[in-house]
């Protein structure tokens, strides 16, 4: 047991390990309290390496009493080198943390949701459930079936086909919300005071939001427990890019790093649409301004984010910073990852390819320090946005000349690049 209780993240205040997400005195956010001396002499490198592939090899460093109910092959993704997206950019060393490969749902929430819903487990819950712009709204109804309970996931009711079966394919009661994200978790908030359930992303938040430091720790330990110079990823909330950097304190804390493991700049990725956070950095604003999010990166539509202000933090502290792409700048970086590593990504994939490469030819990312990119969620969801791009070339009939033909009238450049590979 390694979780003394929790913490105000703004007053420090102190509470027990119960369900509890704000503090009483200042409102501020709270957040797991840890004994890091009681799991220093536990957790080192030879006891990880000696545990399954999942995240729970982390165990320690995750808020639950117990081992997880739900959720236990999480984790665990490939870390892979992308040699020939690097030697587009003209850089040394470029690796793709690929979570749109994740279990069971095809993204990184599964992370924080298998931690929410063993959690609500602990705490005695029947129904669990969320706002989402998607892809929480997937694993949640995923992982709630395994536990056998009532799940309610609301969402904008405009999103993707793709977020919405993979849903509804589960069993869960999902309700479609007239209005964007933010609209949704405001109904989230009132539902879990009048109802008591068990919302994963409200008042689970503080152990929910724990998971998604286990993609830090596997990115670092795949890497030899060195750390990569830069890092991309993607925003919305804004929890994420900041436990990736929690993830890298902890294990430099407990000694799990190389000592000259350099620190990491974390840059954030946001569409153009919706770029609230980004605007921040930009503007060197340390407060959100709310928007209205009009983006085909609807993952990422979160106008007004309930981590902006630490996630700005993690941006400007560790040296980073932050940039936004169009819609079209998306579309075109998720057909350049696929067609560059095989790695087919949904639209905040695009996102944070796409910044990247903008980082990149800015000089803002140098050429010659490692840069790791978070893939975070799976181009299967979200065909809409290529659905109109990409074509089959040409229907033939089933015989040779037509197929001939068909190669013969290729356009030159193209036959080239062919012969090229
Ligand atoms: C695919 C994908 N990537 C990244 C994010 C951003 O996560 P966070 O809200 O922690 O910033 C989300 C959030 O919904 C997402 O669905
Ligand atoms: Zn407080």
């Amino acid at each position: 047991m390694f979780v003394k209780g929790l913490k105000c993240r703004e007053c420090g205040k102190v509470y027990p390990r119960d369900l509890v997400y704000v503090c009483g005195d200042c409102f501020g956010p709270l957040e797991i309290d840890y004994d890091y001396d009681a799991i220093r002499r536990v957790l080192t490198r030879r006891a990880v390496a000696s545990r399954p592939p999942t995240m729970w090899r982390y165990a320690e460093l995750l808020p639950l009493d117990g081992p997880p109910a739900v959720g236990v092959r999480v984790g665990c993704t490939p870390l892979l080198p992308a040699p020939r997206l690097a030697r587009a950019w003209g850089c040394r060393e470029i690796w793709i943390k690929n979570d749109a490969v994740q279990y069971p749902t095809l993204s990184f929430k599964d992370r924080v949701v298998a931690v929410a819903i063993s959690k609500a487990l602990e705490f005695g819950m029947e129904t669990v459930g969320c706002a989402s712009t998607g892809n929480l709204a997937n694993s949640v109804a995923a992982l709630a079936a395994q536990a056998g309970l009532e799940a309610y996931v609301l969402i904008p009711a405009d999103l993707e086909q793709g977020k919405v079966i993979n849903s509804l394919v589960y069993g869960a009661h999902v309700v479609g919300v007239e209005g964007q994200y933010d609209d949704v978790n405001r109904l989230c908030a009132e539902i879990a005071d009048r109802f008591g359930w068990g919302i994963v992303n409200v008042n689970l938040r503080p152990f929910y939001a724990e998971g998604s430091k286990s993609m830090g720790y596997e990115i670092f330990e795949d890497l030899g427990w060195r750390t990569p110079r830069n890092v991309v990823c993607p925003m919305a909330g804004g929890s994420l890019i900041c436990k990736l950097r929690k993830a890298e304190q902890e294990c430099r804390a407990l000694g799990l790093l190389e000592s000259d493991a350099p620190p990491v700049k974390y840059f954030g990725a946001q569409a153009a649409g919706c770029n609230p956070i980004v605007e921040m950095v930009k503007q060197r604003r340390d407060f959100v301004r709310p928007q209205r999010a009009r983006t085909i990166a609807k993952s990422l539509a979160i106008g007004n984010p309930a981590d902006g202000y630490y996630a700005y933090k993690t941006m400007t502290e560790s040296g980073g910073g932050a940039d936004d792409v169009t819609d079209e700048e998306v579309v075109a970086a998720m057909r350049e990852l696929a067609e560059s590593e095989g790695i087919f990504t949904e639209t905040a994939g695009g996102v944070t390819v796409g910044v990247a490469r903008k980082l990149v030819a800015a000089g803002r990312i140098p050429r010659d320090e490692s840069l790791a990119l978070c893939i975070t969620g799976n181009g299967l969801k979200t065909q809409e946005a290529l659905s109109g791009v990409l074509r089959v070339e040409r229907v033939i009939r089933p015989n040779l000349g037509e197929f001939e033909r068909l190669v013969g009238e290729r356009p030159a450049d193209r036959r080239l690049q062919i012969a090229a590979r």
